[in-house]
């Protein structure tokens, strides 16, 4: 198959080229396009073959559902079977924007969408391309990150190319996205709303509008071994090539020990790679070192770690340290990914 690669300015969106991505979708195919969080991979949420091929394109696990997304309020009640009073709270303050509500399904979302499950994880994004094209694929489309599995999700077209080449019919290069780390994940189908995937709608946001909520205890807890609610969170994801370990502590005592590790891997041949903060660059001396962003602005380190990841990979970086992003807010999400990213591996100093 050959994929077609089109660039698309949000602020002067061509409707030819939505018009022909819509009709890729309805059509029952593939189609790649930018949001605020990542870019997703688009195919029909309500055509069964449409979801088979999005686990194929991915090399998926079929069994890990997929987000379905939409452009307008309107079309929720076609797929959700109700609408809890603190979904309505929620959606009245982060729609359309980084927030995907898991709801009770109705019989017109088939189980090929939703990984055999019951309920459907739905998400109304704010980037005006994917608004565009949802809209032009006839409003339900179903979207996970556009990367093959087990691969950081994609931030930039380049990605998407690198790993979806001849395996879609299209591509959408928004150019870079803005918030790059994947939507907050909000389950409302019990009494108190848990976070399922931790992201840039924090906990507190979510906690002003509707009171407590809760998080799936295995998301943060590195030694927890309970299944996720999430059942993509099982998964061992954003995983580069290179062995990444997360040093935690006093900002002295991880610069040194983080400079002693690098020496260590020299030691032994090995290319490596940091990943520090503005704050703290002149302090290390390795193959790769880059810096996340300022610890004065969390949103520029979520923005700039999926990237840095895949850069580990294309530089062949073999052994990589970590800075540690703890704290509220955002800093939930970023650490998550970066857990994960390490395998769970942190050195406490
Ligand atoms: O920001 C995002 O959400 C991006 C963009 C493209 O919108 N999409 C995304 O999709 O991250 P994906 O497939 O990579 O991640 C979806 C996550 C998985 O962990 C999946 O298990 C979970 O959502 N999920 C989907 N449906 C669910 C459901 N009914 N119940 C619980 N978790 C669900
Ligand atoms: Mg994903």
């Amino acid at each position: 198959m050959i994929t077609r690669v089109v660039k698309q300015n949000e602020n002067n969106i061509d409707s030819s080229v939505m018009a022909e991505a819509g009709r890729i979708i309805k059509d029952g195919g593939l189609v790649a396009f930018p949001t605020e969080t990542v870019y997703g991979l688009g195919g029909d949420a309500l055509n069964p073959e449409s979801s088979k091929k999005i686990y194929a394109a991915k090399g998926r696990p079929s069994d890990n559902p997929l987000i379905v997304h939409i452009y307008r309020f309107e079309d929720l009640r076609r797929i959700v079977k109700n609408v809890p009073e603190k979904a309505q709270k929620i959606m009245d303050a982060f729609w359309p924007g980084p927030l995907t509500i898991v709801f009770e399904k109705t019989d017109e979302v088939p189980y090929e969408t939703t990984g055999g499950l019951d309920t459907v994880a739905v998400r109304f994004p704010i980037h005006p391309t994917a608004m565009a094209f949802i809209e032009a694929a006839g409003g339900f489309v179903a979207a996970p990150s556009a990367n093959l599995s087990g691969r950081p999700s994609p931030t930039l077209a380049e990605y998407v190319i690198e790993d979806m080449d001849s395996r879609i019919e299209m591509i959408i290069d928004g150019g870079d996205i803005p918030i790059g780390l994947e939507s907050t994940i909000v389950d409302v189908t019990g009494e108190i709303p848990m976070i399922l995937r931790p992201g840039f709608v924090t906990k507190e946001m979510l906690e002003e509008v509707v009171g407590e909520v809760s998080v799936d205890p295995t998301i943060l807890d590195v030694n927890c071994t309970a299944r996720p609610k999430a059942p993509g969170m099982r998964y061992r994801h954003y995983a580069p090539k290179a062995d990444l370990m997360i040093v935690r502590g006093d900002e002295d005592r991880v610069a040194d020990e983080i400079r002693r590790l690098l020496s260590a891997a020299k030691a032994e041949g090995k290319r490596t790679g940091v990943i520090c903060t503005d704050e703290t660059i002149g302090k290390f001396d390795a193959d790769v070192v880059r810096s996340a962003g300022s610890r004065a602005d969390m949103s520029s380190v979520g923005a700039s770690l999926y990237r840095i990841l895949r850069e580990f990979d294309d530089e062949n970086v073999e052994v990589a340290f970590s800075e540690s992003f703890d704290g509220d807010g955002f800093c939930m999400a970023i650490m998550n990914r970066l857990v994960k990213a390490a395998g769970h591996r942190i050195l406490e100093v």
